[in-house]
């Protein structure tokens, strides 16, 4: 690992170009004070398509050769799920800071040994939650901790949509990451219990549709719909507080709204005759600006390794998200069991 003066740039290699990797390379490129130096993917098509369009960039199929590089700071890695571990604990044992996308491991084993590695190596540990970075995900967090909707209920919240099917994880491991993450980040806290109903309908042996339920410490509810097998897509969440509503929706060019909406039980003896009021008031749109969580993301990595602050995709919230998935999946293995959320385990077995 080269010293990170506060001033050179972050020299970086981004490693698996199939679907998600280009979109970081082109990011990479705007982010001042990032430099993507090497590609790497073991598809010669893909490392030609990058380099025709970026010719500076070196590339190649050995991932060895890129960590062999000791002018380099920094790997990105977006391959499948099951090299997330392996590549992120080689790059971190070769001195580089490492950003994994989503989700940080294939398991929370494997999650946790990366933080410990990251932590005695004194490297960046960033799992890729690009949400976090979303401008309408941010301006719901500031609405939830400024006390405006009040107490938080429950959400709700629908992710689906046609394709793509993932060859090697559930649609809990390939989906659930965006929601978890939101979840854990807007609520600032690790639900306590998992439950979950799934079904493989097009590959039998690979869960396409789940529906997931949480409940946080602080009696927050949640529902989690993923599915890769709809009609349209659709990304909604409706979050319901004591004082007001808000629905947010992705896909709209009105991503958030907030309702003045909601019920009052004015005097609690009275609830048998159901002297219940209900509000409904104004609607309001925030604006939003327009960034691309994207590069908002990759700049957190590059400010982390410089001015070595924890990035807001932390890795511990990483390894929460990582604990989520897993007493999904625990919770399936027991036709759908309230699963507790296991605490952290640090050895590697
Ligand atoms: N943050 C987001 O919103 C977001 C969106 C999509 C995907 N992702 C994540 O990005 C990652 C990649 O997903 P994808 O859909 O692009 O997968 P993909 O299968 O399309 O691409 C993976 C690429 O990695 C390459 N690869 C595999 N093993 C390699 C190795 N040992 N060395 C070098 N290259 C190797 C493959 O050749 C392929 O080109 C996953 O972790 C996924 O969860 C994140």
């Amino acid at each position: 690992m080269s010293a990170m003066d506060g001033t050179s740039a972050v020299r970086t290699a981004v490693v698996g170009l199939g679907y998600w990797g280009p979109n970081l390379v082109r990011n990479l490129h705007e982010v001042p004070g990032a430099e993507a130096a090497w590609v790497c993917d073991l598809r010669e098509d893909a490392l030609a398509a990058i380099t025709r369009r970026y010719p500076a960039v070196r590339s190649t199929t050995s991932f060895e050769e890129v960590l062999a590089d000791e002018s380099l700071d920094a790997v990105i890695i977006a391959t499948p799920v099951s090299r997330h571990y392996p590549m992120a604990a080689a790059a971190l044992r070769a001195g580089k800071h490492v950003f994994v996308e989503k989700p940080l491991a294939g398991s929370a084993v494997e999650a946790a040994d990366l933080i410990d590695l990251a932590q005695s190596e004194g490297l960046v540990l960033m799992p890729g939650h690009t949400f976090l970075y979303s401008p309408p995900v941010l301006m719901i967090k500031s609405l939830i901790e400024s006390g405006e909707l009040g107490e938080i209920y429950f959400i709700s919240t629908s992710r689906v949509n046609l394709g793509l099917h993932q060859p090697d994880v559930s649609v809990a491991w390939d989906l659930g990451p965006h929601d978890f993450s939101i979840l854990r980040y807007w609520l600032g806290e690790t639900p306590r219990y998992a439950s979950a109903l799934s079904r493989g309908c097009i590959i039998p042996s690979i869960p396409d549709v789940a529906f997931i339920n949480l409940e946080f410490p602080s009696g927050t509810v949640a529902h989690v719909e993923l599915s890769w097998l709809a009609p349209s897509k659709l990304r909604r969440t409706t979050i319901v507080g004591s004082r007001k509503m808000v629905v947010y929706d992705d896909t709209s060019s009105e991503p958030v709204r907030v309702f003045d909406s909601g019920a009052v039980l004015p005097n609690p003896e009275t609830f048998g005759e159901y002297n219940l009021t209900y509000r409904t008031g104004d609607i309001v749109s925030p604006q939003i600006q327009a960034s691309e969580p994207l590069f908002l993301e990759l700049e957190d990595f590059c400010a982390a390794i410089r001015l070595q602050t924890i990035p807001r995709s932390s890795s511990e919230l990483g390894l929460d998200v990582v604990r989520m998935i897993e007493a999904v999946d625990a919770s399936l293995e027991s036709d759908g069991a309230r699963t507790e959320i296991g605490l952290r385990s640090s050895t590697l077995v």
